[in-house]
């Protein structure tokens, strides 16, 4: 492996507006007490990184101008912080949220909403960039049954896993909104977990509900459809046992609560641009609706149940649709937004 250099052109969130991104030379960052320097294999584009792109109302007030952004993400270790030993060489992926482990949600086994929690490449300089540091922990083993173009999208698949297993999977009716990469993920999750009956619904994105037939999904549904009725019609009237609502629609999360069944799950990762939305309220009461807001990935549960995955023989490779040297992430941004795309990778300079 070449020498470390001193600097790197890393892509920064520079301008108060959306895209506002540029390319800059930066210096490569030092790994910390406990903490390892990876360099950067590939980085997947996140909805998240679409949010900050737009510069939406949650973008301004999360993001400072000046991040290097990008979480999604793995590489190779190549140096490690005073307190961390015998890992240079190790492919990693990175579980983006950096907690304290010392606070009450930590101990308890939540740590992925540590209260004094913050998100890589979001709170944190990230990895749009060919080099990166993060605390040790954060640093995943990779199955060695996975191949590392695809490794990083083991953040918005454990994200699926994560939303998906809030509610029962196998055996069960199950509703995914919203087609983007995560809801694809989901919708290839459940068939593996053994879900009874798959309905997957986007707006009016041919190509995912397109995608989303091919992965297994018993009806698909988009904006010409009575989307509410035709869940209940698929499950004998009553509406499905798990709801999933990847969207952040404010319109996919009304359809959600109205047709999962009495007692069913309702499993929001969305992040909605505008944070208040009117809901019907009363539905989720009279209907004994268990709605969960979900964050990130368990640490480490999600991670346990999604290398069980890969070891089943799980392949995501369907799903990622693009891939682009990193220069290109304008171009790759574009692709993003216009969303005719599922997962979209930028690949970094490897030896
Ligand atoms: N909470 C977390 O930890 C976390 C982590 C990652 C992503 N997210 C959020 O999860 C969401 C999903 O991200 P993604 O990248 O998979 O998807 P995305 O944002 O790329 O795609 C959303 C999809 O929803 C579809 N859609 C729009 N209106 C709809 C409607 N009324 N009904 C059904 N579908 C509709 C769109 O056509 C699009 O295909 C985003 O909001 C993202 O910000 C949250
Ligand atoms: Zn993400
Ligand atoms: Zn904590």
């Amino acid at each position: 492996m070449s020498e470390i250099p001193s600097t790197m052109l890393g892509w920064v969130k520079a301008e108060d507006r959306p895209d506002g991104f540029l390319q800059k030379e930066l210096p490569v960052p030092v790994p910390k007490h406990g903490e390892v320097l990876v360099k950067t294999h590939s980085t997947s584009i996140c909805g998240t990184d679409l949010h900050i792109w737009k510069w939406d109302e949650w973008s301004r007030a999360n993001v400072d101008l000046g991040t290097v952004t990008g979480h999604e993400t793995c590489g190779t270790i190549i140096g490690v912080g005073e307190g961390v030993e015998d890992r240079i060489g190790e492919q990693v992926s990175i579980e983006c949220h950096i907690a304290c482990w010392a606070c009450p949600r930590c101990e308890e086994g939540n740590a992925h909403v540590c209260e004094n929690g913050s998100i890589f490449g979001v709170h944190k300089h990230g990895a749009f960039a060919p080099y990166f540091c993060v605390p040790s922990i954060n640093a995943r083993t990779n199955p060695s049954d996975l191949s590392l173009p695809l490794a990083s999208i083991q953040d918005p698949l454990g994200n699926a896993i994560h939303t998906l297993t809030g509610g029962p999977v196998e055996g069960s009716t199950i509703a995914i909104h919203g087609l983007g990469p995560i809801g694809l993920f989901s919708v290839m999750v459940a068939k593996m977990m053994g879900a009874e009956k798959i309905i997957a619904v986007d707006w009016d994105n041919k190509f995912r509900m397109d995608l989303a037939t091919r992965l297994g999904a018993d009806v698909v549904l988009g904006k010409d459809d009575d989307v509410v009725r035709s869940i209940l019609e698929q499950t004998d009237g009553r509406g499905v046992d798990n709801s999933c609502e990847f969207s952040g629609s404010p319109e996919a999360i009304k359809n959600a609560i109205r047709s999962t069944r009495m007692g069913g799950y309702l499993n929001v990762l969305s992040v909605y641009g505008n944070e208040l939305i009117d809901i019907p309220m009363n539905d989720i009461v009279f209907r004994y609706l268990h709605l969960k807001g979900i964050n990130g990935r368990k640490m480490w549960g999600t991670w346990e149940k999604m290398h069980a995955l890969f070891s089943a023989g799980f392949d995501p490779s369907p799903i990622i649709t693009h891939r682009f040297p990193y220069h290109d992430f304008k171009k790759a941004m574009k692709i993003v937004s216009d969303g005719n795309c599922g997962k979209v990778i930028l690949e970094f300079e490897v030896d």
